[in-house]
């Protein structure tokens, strides 16, 4: 059972829907940790990359994601994952580390031990977590439950202007590609396959700000405040 004084906010969702903006401000308003399990997946996916590990290995994967250190840490709206002592920061979100990280996440001996890592992380102070499979497998109980989604055109266009932004080159049509391609591995895998929970709200932010999409997610978590 949770503890009602830490209380677990699970924000799960395709990629694109507008998880992590949203996630980082519910937290901020609740007070809460913010873990995106997201950035786990990715940095067993970079370290495999960069250890010369094949991404069908799942006995090698396997052993990288149960040995390796991760930690979150830097300032509470912006955490950095390190990587046994390293940051990674942007080179996780290269696309070769995002295909990666959709390949290492189908791996049932990466998730095992990610999973774990992910409750010990949230029940020591309650968080809010972002993810795909949050409010089915890592915490089923958790106090709130909400499954964001978006059109995939908008989930596009918000990517896009996530990577210009950071002055990154970007192919529409090959984002769009990207995009579904993640989306069916990540819905069609074996184990934890991304999908709500039966007992999640869920958000269509097309059309909505991120403010109306935070206030709502706000609400509800102190409408089922202990
Ligand atoms: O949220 P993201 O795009 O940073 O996630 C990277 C990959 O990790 C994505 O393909 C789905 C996978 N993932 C997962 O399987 N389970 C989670 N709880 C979080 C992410």
């Amino acid at each position: 059972m949770s503890d009602p004084r830490k209380p677990i906010v699970a924000i799960d969702g395709p990629a694109g829907a507008g998880k992590s903006t949203v996630a980082r401000e519910v937290a901020r308003r609740l007070g809460l940790p913010y873990i995106d399990t997201g950035a786990m997946y990715r940095a067993i996916a970079w370290l495999a990359i960069r250890c010369g590990i094949d991404l069908d290995d799942a006995k090698e994967l396997a052993w990288l994601a149960t040995y390796t250190n991760l930690e979150f840490a830097g300032p509470p709206d912006k955490p950095q994952i390190y990587v046994n002592g390293y940051m990674p920061g942007e080179e996780l979100r290269s696309p070769e580390v995002s295909q990666g990280a959709s390949k290492v996440s189908a791996v049932p001996g990466v998730r095992k031990a990610l999973t774990r890592q992910q409750q010990q992380l949230g029940r020591q102070r309650g968080c809010v977590m972002e993810g795909r499979d949050i409010g089915t497998v890592v915490f089923p109980d958790a106090k709130v439950k909400v499954f964001l989604t978006a059109s995939p055109e908008e989930r596009v266009k918000r990517r896009r202007e996530e990577m210009e932004a950071k002055g990154q080159p970007c192919n529409p049509e090959e984002l769009h590609q990207q995009l579904l391609e993640r989306d069916r591995r990540d819905a069609e895998r074996d184990v934890a396959p991304m999908k709500p929970a039966p007992n999640a709200v869920l958000i269509d932010t097309d059309g909505l700000s991120i403010p109306q999409v935070v206030d709502r997610i706000v609400a509800l978590a102190r409408r089922t405040a202990p």
